[in-house]
């Protein structure tokens, strides 16, 4: 595919929103030793999208521009680095581009053997194309952050999940739902029906008060809170933990990583763990078998063709989205 061009939505510096995307031609990337060239058919947008854009995670992203956001893909392998194994041209897939060098907002996108799977027919691109950053995360957060045993075995844990209908949250009460768990769940109240339907035992609308003092409904104490929100501060979730609760927090600030280093300090029982997301493929695989299963659902926030990605960038940068936006090249 040397010297062939593709369609590709990329921006050239901080800020901008929207009008700062643009809607270019560029080379087709050619893969490296480990990686595999897909031909897109979804991609999902994350917050880390507009998040880097906006300069929020300067100066770790974008790492150079022009930059073409976007790292959540599913497609068809098209062509295979020298060191590729398990793929070969026409498998379908689904992975994660290189945060650092993004690439999603495109016809086609490389992505690294280690973290690229093979999609079943039986999942669809859209259905599959949530799981490498939003699936992974809720699944990181359940598992190995707050050890919650996802066929049952383990001892029964109140967990609160915050934002429930975001593209996190609604993977996390899913997973958290087949371990031993009471789940409570913050949302709006338009999507308290659904939050309820995948499997939350209670849910608060996060604008009145019991919502936003975290209270449950039940007086359960939380042994684990899944925190997708943002802007909530120690003094809110402390008087709702159990004695050695734990806030695994997905959204990490400045602020709150002093809180962590506070707690610390202090020997306190009750903990902050701020969560950076580490994929895996097998972690990937093991989701992709849940969807195909029928026990794990992508809910879809909305779907847009790669030529109206600016009205994608305004669903995810307006933090109101229900589940997953993918574009469809
Ligand atoms: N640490 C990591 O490695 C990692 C990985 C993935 C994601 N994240 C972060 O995790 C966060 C969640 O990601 P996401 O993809 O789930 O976001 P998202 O899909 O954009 O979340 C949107 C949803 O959150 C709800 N919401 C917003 N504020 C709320 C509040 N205070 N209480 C309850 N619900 C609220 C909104 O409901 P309404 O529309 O009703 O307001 C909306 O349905 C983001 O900040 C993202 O950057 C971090």
């Amino acid at each position: 595919m040397a010297n062939e061009t593709m369609h590709a939505v990329q921006y050239d510096n901080y800020g901008g929103g929207t009008s700062g995307l643009k809607h270019v031609e560029v080379p087709i990337p050619n893969p490296k030793k480990d990686e595999v060239l897909l031909k897109l058919e979804a991609t999902s947008l994350n917050a880390i999208d507009w998040k880097a854009q906006k300069g929020m995670l300067w100066p770790l992203l974008p790492r150079r521009f022009p930059h073409i956001p976007g790292i959540d893909v599913a497609g068809k392998v098209v062509k295979v680095g020298p060191g590729v194994k398990k793929f070969k041209p026409g498998d379908k897939v689904v992975g994660k581009v290189n945060t650092l060098t993004g690439g999603g907002l495109a016809e086609f996108a490389v992505t690294m053997e280690s973290l690229t799977v093979a999609r079943p027919s039986e999942v669809s691109a859209a259905n599959a194309v949530g799981l490498p950053v939003a699936g992974l995360t809720a699944h990181q957060a359940l598992t190995q952050t707050a050890g919650i045993k996802l066929d049952g075995s383990g001892q029964q844990a109140n967990i609160l999940i915050t934002a429930a209908s975001g593209g996190v949250g609604l993977y996390a009460v899913q997973l958290a739902k087949l371990g031993n768990t009471h789940i409570t769940a913050t949302c709006g109240a338009r999507n308290i029906e659904l939050v309820k339907s995948l499997g939350a035992d209670e849910v608060i609308d996060y604008k009145t008060p019991e919502g936003a003092a975290l209270r449950s409904p039940s007086g359960r104490k939380y042994d684990v809170v899944i925190h997708c929100a943002t802007c909530i501060p120690w003094s809110t979730f402390e008087p709702n933990l159990s004695a050695n609760g734990k806030v695994i927090d997905v959204t990490p600030t400045p602020s709150s990583l002093f809180s962590v280093a506070l707690k610390k300090l202090t020997f306190s029982k009750k903990q902050l763990v701020p969560l950076f997301l580490f994929p895996t493929a097998d972690n990937l695989e093991y989701l992709i078998k849940l969807v195909k299963e029928g026990k794990l659902k992508t809910i879809i926030d909305s779907k847009y063709p790669l030529a109206k990605a600016e009205d994608a960038w305004d669903r995810i940068s307006d933090g109101h989205a229900t589940g997953k936006i993918i574009v469809e090249p």
